[in-house]
């Protein structure tokens, strides 16, 4: 590619949304919006561009090594946002410090991390998350987990899976056994990759005994659906470790209690797995939607990250939904449906009518909440009625230089190719009815329009 043909397309691994893909976008976006105001998270919005430290903090190795980082002008070490937790944490270290407990943030914003981009992995995407702080017990974990599920079943998916673990189970054996937090990170970020050969050498290595790294061992090939007996197997492994036995027993809790919302959804106890993120100190869950193999929502608990940045020790769990993700898994599954057209009527002055009586009408009409596009171009009747059609506009507004005069003009229904002459006034008034009824999905009666 030439050099100016590469500068028309946007970088590698980011997209222009087109107003039909921005509009499907837009659609997940309201139905998070809608989950915010149903569970009282609520918005707020931190700027894209963060200081350097603050978002290599705990993300993991391999989200660090994909951060769009530079230096800014000034010479200060900065980084485009590679996920919406840590800035929130950053905001309940500082500003929100003294906010009454428990506090509810959501977010709808973009990140950005130079991962090699395939299907589902973009360089620029979309989150929404809903982030949960001072609720140290189940119900937060479990508030999480069914904002996750609520907002998969409005969205339309028949069918799910949730992949759940405890990151407590494999930190807690290993520091049983003396590998520190570092030694601990290393072994989940392999867990992550299921590198676990690598895993298990880096164990021996630090010189952990061969009975916990055979329970370790085990561990990373426990997963399945049937989690009640699973988790048993693992209880077994786990034995003289009371904290990893209490952190199964909170996993199989919090899988009962969403099983009975959500009784057609998979939960998959998997208890080899770790999400890259370093953070997290409790429960942790993904979102599937089978086939796609990629994670639609991840989420989890994150206990010291308020701390970390110097704010009181504040419980956290939260969830982050992939935006983008869920619009390929919705196409996928045919759940995607097409933009409504955005206006409700076309209008057209005929011959006669000047740019400024037209541009009144149209300004009325607006000024009543109507959504009216108008003609600017001078198309005419025909190839207007024509255009009305194509864009699928419920009715056409015409102005003749006859019906002006006496304050009228001609509101057509298209789809009935139907006409009538009515005053502004009336017309205006059977155009809002029209649009309301459209809004409670009423069905307008026979000849509304006339
Ligand atoms: P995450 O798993 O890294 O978690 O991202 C959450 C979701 O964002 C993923 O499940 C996926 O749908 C989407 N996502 C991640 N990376 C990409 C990418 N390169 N392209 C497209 N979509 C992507 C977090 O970011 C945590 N902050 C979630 C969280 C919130 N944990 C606690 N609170």
């Amino acid at each position: 590619m030439s050099g100016s043909a590469r500068a028309l397309q946007p970088p590698r691994g980011m997209k222009d949304y087109l107003p039909e893909e921005l509009a499907k976008r837009r659609r997940i976006e309201e139905t998070i919006r809608q989950l915010f105001r149903l569970y009282a998270y609520r918005e707020v919005e931190t700027p894209t561009v963060e200081h350097l430290e603050l978002v290599a903090a705990k993300v993991g190795e391999e989200t660090r090594r994909a951060m769009y980082a530079f230096k800014d002008l000034g010479g200060r070490d900065v980084a485009l946002r590679p996920e919406g937790t840590a800035p929130i944490a950053r905001l309940v270290a500082s500003k929100l410090r003294t906010a009454p407990k428990p506090l509810r943030l959501g977010y709808v914003w973009d990140f950005y991390r130079y991962d090699e981009p395939q299907f589902g992995r973009f360089r620029r995407f979309y989150q929404g998350g809903f982030e949960l702080f001072g609720v140290s017990g189940l119900e937060g974990d479990l508030e999480t987990l069914i904002v996750a599920l609520d907002l998969m079943t409005r969205l339309g998916f028949k069918t799910f899976n949730v992949k759940a673990s405890n990151v407590v189970v494999l930190r807690s054996l290993l520091a049983k056994a003396g590998v520190s937090e570092d030694g601990q990170n290393a072994v989940l970020s392999y867990a992550d990759k299921r590198r676990y050969v690598e895993a298990l050498e880096h164990i021996r290595s630090l010189g952990v005994p061969n009975r916990t790294v055979e329970a370790v061992s085990k561990l990373f090939e426990l997963r399945g659906p049937d989690y009640e007996s699973i988790l048993q197997e693992a209880r077994g492994l786990c034995e003289g470790c009371p904290d990893a036995i209490a952190a199964l027993e909170l996993l199989q809790h919090l899988l009962d209690s969403a099983k009975v919302l959500f009784p057609s959804t998979q939960l998959i106890v998997d208890l080899g797995f770790a999400r890259g993120l370093e953070y997290y100190t409790g429960v942790i869950f993904e979102v599937f939607v089978p086939p796609l193999e990629i994670a639609l929502i991840g989420g989890g608990r994150y206990d010291r990250l308020v701390e970390l940045f110097g704010g009181e020790p504040t419980a956290a769990v939260g969830c982050a939904p992939g935006i983008d993700r869920l619009l390929l898994a919705m196409e996928e599954k045919g759940l995607s449906t097409p933009a409504e057209a955005a206006s409700l009527a076309y209008l057209i002055p005929l011959k006669g009518i000047s740019e400024d009586e037209a541009a009144r009408v149209a300004y009325s009409l607006r000024s009543l909440d109507l959504a009216v596009e108008a003609d600017v171009s001078r198309r005419g009747l025909k190839r207007g009625l024509a255009y009305a059609n194509q864009r699928h506009l419920p009715f056409a507004v015409i102005l003749g230089k006859e019906e002006m005069a006496r304050g009228h003009a001609v509101l057509r229904n298209m789809a009935e190719a139907t006409q009538t002459e009515a005053s502004l006034e009336d017309l205006a008034i059977k155009l809002k009815r029209s649009q309301e009824a459209k809004a409670t999905g009423r069905l307008e009666p026979h000849g509304g329009s006339s």
